[in-house]
Order: C-alpha cells, then sequence, then structure tokens
C-alpha cells in the first residue's frame, strides 16, 4: 500500500469536571491566573476506579463504532501513555481484548505529550510494510493520578482523557511524513519524578521558550514533507498545553483567518498524549474540520521529544 489514512475518530472524557474556582479552594491560586497564564477553565478528572485502560477502550470503541469496522478487522492496537499502572499485560493488549479484537499485535508506547503522534506514525509505517490493514491508535492518560494536588505550579494544568483514531491502509495516502526527535540536553524539562509514588514536574518556563522558539520550524518543515504550506491548511492541531503557547506558535506560522487552530486546553486542560486525538476528534465531530481538510497534527513533550505531521481529515 502506499500509505495510510484516518478514517474514524473517537474520545472519551470522565464527566467530573473540575474548574478553576475548585481548585482555588484547594491551593493559592485564582481562576483569572489559570486563564490569564494558561487560557485553562475547565478540566475532566477520572474517577478512582477508573484506569487509563478504561479511558482507552471507551475512546477505542467509539473509533471502531464509527469505522463500521468489525473487531476482527483490526489487525494493530497501539496505545500512547505514559500513565498507565498495568506493565504487563500492556494497555494496548487490555483493550484489544475488551473489544474482542482477536488477533492483533497489540503494545503499549510511552513518548509522553508527544505519543499520539508518535504511535500514529509507527501505525503508518506498519501499514505501508504490509504488517497490518487497520490499526486502532490510542492516546490515554490518567495525569490526575501522577499530579501532586498541593502543587499550584502544575495541578492547575492537567487533565484525564482518552482519544482514538482508525488508521487504515489507503491508496491515497492520508498521514504525511513524520518530523519527529528528541533534545536529551532538556531531558529533564518535563518528568515523572518517582521517588515512592510518581507525580508531574516540569520547569515551566524552559519549555514555554523551546515550544514557542521551535515548534514553528517543525511544523513548516511538517507541511514541507507534506508537499504544501502552513497556508494550505485546513486546521492545526497542536499539543494542548497552554493556549499562549498555541497563539504565539499558531502566530509565528502567519495562518490565514479560514484555518481552524484547536483550543481544546480552554475546556480539557493538558491531558498529555491524549490532548491530540482529543481535540482532533471534538473538531471532526463538530464539522469545525470539514472530511479532506489537511490538518496539522504537532505534539511535544517529555524528552524533550516532539512529533508531527500533516494528516487528511476523515
Ligand atoms: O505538556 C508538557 C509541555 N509543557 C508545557 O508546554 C508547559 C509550558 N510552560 C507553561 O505553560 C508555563 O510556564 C506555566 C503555565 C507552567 C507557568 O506559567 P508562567 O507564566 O511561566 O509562570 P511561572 O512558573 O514563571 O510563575 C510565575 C509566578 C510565580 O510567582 P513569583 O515567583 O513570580 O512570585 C509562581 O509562583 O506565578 C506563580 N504561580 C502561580 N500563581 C497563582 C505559579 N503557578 C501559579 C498558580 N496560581 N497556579
Amino acid at each position: 500500500m502506499p500509505g495510510s489514512r484516518i478514517t474514524a475518530l473517537g474520545r472519551y472524557q470522565p464527566s467530573r469536571v473540575l474548574t478553576n474556582d475548585d481548585l482555588a479552594g484547594m491551593v493559592d491560586t485564582s481562576d483569572e491566573w489559570i486563564r490569564r497564564r494558561t487560557g485553562i477553565a475547565t478540566r475532566r478528572i477520572a474517577a478512582d476506579t477508573e484506569s487509563v485502560t478504561d479511558m482507552a477502550a471507551a475512546a477505542a470503541a467509539e473509533a471502531l463504532a464509527a469505522s463500521g469496522l468489525r473487531p476482527s478487522d483490526i489487525g494493530m492496537v497501539t496505545v500512547a501513555t505514559c500513565t498507565a499502572v498495568d506493565r504487563c499485560p500492556s494497555t494496548a493488549a487490555q483493550v484489544a481484548g475488551r473489544l474482542g479484537i482477536p488477533a492483533a499485535v497489540a503494545y503499549d508506547l510511552n513518548n509522553g505529550c508527544a505519543g499520539f503522534c508518535t504511535a500514529l506514525a509507527a501505525a503508518d509505517h506498519s501499514l505501508r510494510a504490509g504488517a497490518a490493514r487497520h490499526a486502532l491508535v490510542i492516546g490515554a492518560e490518567k495525569m490526575s493520578a501522577v499530579t501532586d494536588w498541593s502543587d499550584r505550579g502544575t495541578c492547575v494544568l492537567l487533565g484525564d482523557g482518552a482519544g482514538a483514531a482508525v488508521l487504515s491502509a489507503a491508496e491515497q495516502d492520508g498521514i504525511g511524513p513524520v518530523v519527529w526527535g528528541s533534545d536529551p540536553t532538556r531531558a529533564d524539562a518535563v518528568r515523572l519524578v518517582d521517588d515512592w509514588h510518581p507525580r508531574f514536574a516540569q520547569e515551566g518556563q524552559t519549555v514555554f521558550r523551546w515550544a514557542t522558539g521551535e515548534l514553528p520550524g517543525i511544523a513548516r518543515e511538517a507541511c514541507r514533507r507534506a508537499g504544501i504550506t502552513p497556508a494550505d491548511l485546513a486546521g492545526v492541531v497542536t499539543h494542548q498545553a497552554n493556549l499562549r503557547i498555541i497563539e504565539a506558535v499558531t502566530r509565528r506560522l502567519g495562518l490565514p483567518e479560514h484555518v481552524v487552530i484547536a483550543k481544546d486546553v480552554v475546556d480539557s486542560g493538558n491531558t498529555s498524549a491524549a490532548s491530540v486525538p482529543l481535540a482532533l476528534s471534538r473538531l471532526t465531530e463538530s464539522g469545525e474540520l470539514p472530511p479532506g481538510g489537511p490538518v496539522l497534527l504537532l505534539a511535544f513533550g517529555g524528552g524533550l521529544s516532539w512529533a508531527g505531521q500533516v494528516v487528511t481529515c476523515p
């Protein structure tokens, strides 16, 4: 097959909404500070009993139903996550079991917040090589389980959820060449500190400066490799970490008015590897991103790593 394309999307978010005012009752912060510095208004928090596997399976079930495929058609399941508790069997293997997918290769991939775009590229490469015809690619995180709820610098940022895409081998290419990499000199800029209990920590300003400085060039390169310019895009879905980063990066790309910019961070906060498929799924379901349009996906995070590609909207 010359390529693959996304044929369906799904998502899942827990029902509990945590507002900025709720957080102001827990730590020394305010709705005004959080909105001004991050753009975030709310985030969803999973129940104690709700796992990464539960959320990944719910998003994947929605994507599979939307694709019209049978479980037995799926030959590959990958879950991008850095918060799954189970090491073996993998979250992906458990999702395959729950969805009745009988014989898929199933594995987890941890590339922090860049995980979904990395997994999408890896699945695309596998489908191109003929290793499977249909794949489920999922980003799922329970960030609330690795949040230090006494640290105002990070607890206001994070949320839980999952997003999923069905990827199918196709004559017409719908996944552009990936631009990916990592910078080990900034490896500690975003991390899960693990002494007794893993918790999210980051050097916020280091990441902020890196993202606003480097992402525009990475975005242009992804467009160049896809044979388009940023002005040809229908939409841009970056990792949803901070609205100020999203606005600075898209401003530097000089995008025309009609290009839809994902701003799901406002409602969902930073859901790490889930943020790109969550935002993409929401924008396609609402019709803001029409089928066929080229959309730039661009994610970054722990490592410090990044991955991005231009995809055709399902
Ligand atoms: O998903 C992984 C990728 N991560 C990112 O993309 C994160 C990138 N960085 C950022 O988004 C921003 O750096 C943050 C949102 C994390 C922080 O915003 P900032 O504008 O860089 O704030 P800061 O950390 O420099 O803190 C400024 C002040 C400090 O007070 P002093 O020292 O100036 O008195 C903080 O203690 O704001 C204080 N502060 C807060 N105040 C009220 C930090 N967090 C809060 C808070 N409420 N929640």
